[in-house]
């Protein structure tokens, strides 16, 4: 089966076999027919953060689980237990339809529902862990049900239980998110104020999602067009000390506060000061809006744009003394 529709970054790969189950019971059912390729297989999402080096040898699954359900509801908040196979925008979109605060600022990140809680993706000052109350899985070694409550999940930056000890371990079914009913915005990062202000229009839960939506149109290329994974890399948090040095000799870096002793630094924009950005290394290129996503000029392979990665790496560690580390997860 072609992987292609199943990977953002456009890799022609085969997978010796792709499932695809619509409810847990279906899963259970593959689970009690095949435990040993259900332990073993590849879960995958919307492909949105993936880099295949080559064909996949064995099962590959999908959830395909739909539907929102609310659970919870006082004057204050609401929470929805959602299927790990919505795609995530929908989500976003839905919540923004019901005037429910908290997922706005996560418009237009791709992938699904169930990857969410994975990853703990983030954009513009929120992160999925933010709204999430728990996690529904399928133990696919031990065919239990689970529910992770937030605490259990572990969160930290683009980090989970589930990228760590318990990787592969659990497929997520639902996803239960908390939301706010009343107005509660999260304007500071960036330029989305600035942004806004720029355009003249109110703060509202629609107007915030427009303008999230054009940022991110802006400087993030549209994996239909042009294959890419997003940030292929994260942005490495270093030690105050190191920080400091660095600062003292480019005044001009970008950089978060992450507790008292350490400092998030944007990995972009160190690409972007190496001089990669716009470049291109055979069918593979660093995005000439975005020097954190690379991409897939047409007809890359995976090895090609993991080879542009290392050296990326390495020109970044020789000038900034940073190792910087993919994102993105390598499959074979
Ligand atoms: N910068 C440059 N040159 C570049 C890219 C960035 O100078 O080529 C500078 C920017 O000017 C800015 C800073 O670096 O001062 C940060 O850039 P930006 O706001 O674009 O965000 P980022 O740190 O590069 C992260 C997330 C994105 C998310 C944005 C907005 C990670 C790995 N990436 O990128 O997430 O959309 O912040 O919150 O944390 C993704 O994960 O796929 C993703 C797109």
């Amino acid at each position: 089966c072609s992987l292609l529709p199943y990977n953002t970054f456009g890799m022609d790969v085969k997978a010796s076999r792709f499932v695809e189950y619509a409810s847990v019971e279906e899963l259970r059912g593959l689970w009690n027919a095949e435990r040993e390729a259900v332990a073993r297989a590849l879960h995958i999402g919307g492909g949105s953060n993936l880099l295949f080096a080559s064909d996949y040898e064995g099962l590959i699954l999908h959830s395909a689980i739909k539907g929102y359900t609310v659970v919870k509801e006082t004057e204050e908040e609401v929470e929805v237990r959602v299927g790990a196979g919505e795609v995530w925008d929908d989500f976003v979109a839905y919540t923004v339809a019901n005037g429910w605060y908290g997922a706005e600022n996560l418009s237009l990140i791709p992938g699904e529902v169930g990857a969410s809680a994975v990853q703990n993706i983030g954009a513009y000052g929120v992160e999925a862990k933010d709204l999430i109350v728990s996690v529904d899985t399928f133990g696919l070694e031990t065919g239990e049900e689970r529910r992770f409550m937030r605490e259990e999940c572990r969160y930290a930056y683009r980090e989970s239980v589930f990228k760590q000890e318990l990787k592969g371990k659990y497929a997520v079914t639902f996803v239960t998110y908390r939301l706010k009913k009343h107005p509660v915005f999260h304007l500071e990062y960036g330029n989305i104020r600035a942004e806004l202000e720029k355009q003249g229009c109110q703060v509202d839960l629609e107007n915030v999602r427009r303008i999230i939506i054009a940022i991110r149109q802006a400087k993030l290329p549209d994996p239909k067009v042009l294959g890419n994974a997003g940030s292929f890399f994260m942005n490495p948090v270093v030690p105050k000390m190191q920080f400091e040095a660095l600062l003292a000799q480019y005044p001009d870096m970008p950089h978060y506060p992450v507790d008292e002793a350490h400092v998030k630094i944007p990995a972009g924009w160190m690409i972007d000061r190496c001089g990669w950005k716009g470049k291109r290394v055979g069918h593979a290129g660093v995005h000439e809006k975005q020097a954190l996503v690379l991409v897939n000029c047409g007809g890359a392979t995976g090895k090609e744009v993991m080879h542009l990665a290392e050296e990326i790496v390495a020109s970044v560690r020789e000038r900034f003394g940073v190792t910087i580390r993919p994102e993105v997860n390598y499959i074979g």
